[in-house]
């Protein structure tokens, strides 16, 4: 009975390094090494399609970080659960990563970069915090975070989800309707969900026309949901103001991409947030120990849904 990591960019022998101190009982072995009748549990990266069907043990897959698109991309077996890694510290770092373009952008502090390049001792008014409204798409784990980290900068949040939703202190959307709610009602949003068929391209001509004119993009999510040649189009044309975009269609972004001088768009190589090795581990073997002892496994995900 052993464990399986693959993933074609971690650092695997740090990975190894951690699964194995967290399970000295249990073999782990990285992908081309496995010997496929004992692998019982993955812990796996945007492995290829069919990659698990060697494994005829194989009972549950874990992805390293809080998205799971890529593994259910490589169709494990129908029987298979697929779950994630939830660790505190990803949550953390992505409040981190948004609150600092949240709060650049809301202050300008881009223009006060300019002005001081120019010698210029100029003092823009103050805005007031309560008057942005930071609207986040998805209220998972990370979306929540966010909203509880924003609050006590003064700023009004709202939310998007699924399904409806009370948190307080955050105006909750939901739906269609809310949708067209959030967009028309924030001057930055955030989007942070999970990719799946109803949100592969979301981020998109139609949905930026519905936003504020010159409002604010910070994309977080994965790079399948935006059209970027939708956000070029919408930044040309002043429909939105300024974007960060963290995930792109193809990453990496190659170095001939035009994106990277595009006028108030910001480009940054997928690092709002990753997931600690050793938090990771420290989970993996806990799922390893519920599987073995018949126990129900946790932060699995609904395979109908897809996140
Ligand atoms: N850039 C990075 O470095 C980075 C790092 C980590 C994660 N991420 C991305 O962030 C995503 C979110 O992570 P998470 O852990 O917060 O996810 P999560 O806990 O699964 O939450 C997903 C949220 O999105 C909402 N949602 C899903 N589909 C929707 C739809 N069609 N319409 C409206 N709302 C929808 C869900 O609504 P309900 O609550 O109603 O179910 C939920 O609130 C990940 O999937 C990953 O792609 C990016």
């Amino acid at each position: 009975v052993a464990v399986l990591f693959y993933s074609p960019t971690h650092n695997i022998p740090l990975w190894l390094r951690m699964l194995r101190s967290e399970l000295p009982d249990v073999p782990v072995y990285a992908g081309s090494e496995a010997p496929t009748d004992a692998i019982r549990l993955a812990v796996a990266w945007a492995p290829p399609k069919g990659y698990f069907d060697r494994f005829p043990n194989l009972q549950a897959v874990y992805s390293t970080g809080a998205g799971v698109e890529h593994i259910l991309a490589a169709e494990p077996g129908p029987n298979i659960l697929v779950g994630r890694v939830i660790d505190p510290g990803m949550a953390e770092a992505m409040s981190q990563f948004c609150t600092y373009h949240a709060i650049r952008i809301h202050r300008d502090f881009d223009r006060i970069a300019r002005q001081q390049r120019e010698r210029v001792w100029h003092v823009p008014v103050q805005p007031r915090a309560a008057d942005t409204r930071i609207g986040i798409l998805g209220l998972g784990m990370l979306g929540r975070h966010l909203a509880g980290a924003l609050r006590p900068f003064g700023f009004s949040v709202s939310g998007w989800s699924r399904s409806p939703k009370s948190i307080d202190g955050v105006r909750c959307h939901w739906g269609e309707d809310g949708l067209r709610e959030i967009l028309g009602s924030c001057s930055q949003i955030v989007c942070l969900l999970p990719l799946t068929e109803q949100t592969r391209n979301i981020l998109n001509a139609g949905l930026f026309a519905r936003m504020q004119r010159g409002a604010a993009l910070i994309h977080v999510g994965r790079g399948g949901q935006i059209v970027m040649e939708d956000l070029v189009a919408a930044l040309r044309s002043g429909q939105i103001g300024q974007a960060v975009v963290d995930v792109f269609p193809g990453e990496p972004l190659p170095a001939s991409s035009p994106y990277w001088d595009e006028p108030h768009l910001v480009v940054t190589p997928h690092v709002a947030s990753q997931p600690d090795p050793l938090t990771a581990a420290h989970q993996i073997a806990a799922e390893y120990r519920r599987l073995i002892s018949g126990d129900e496994m946790t932060n699995l995900i609904d395979r109908q849904s897809g996140y």
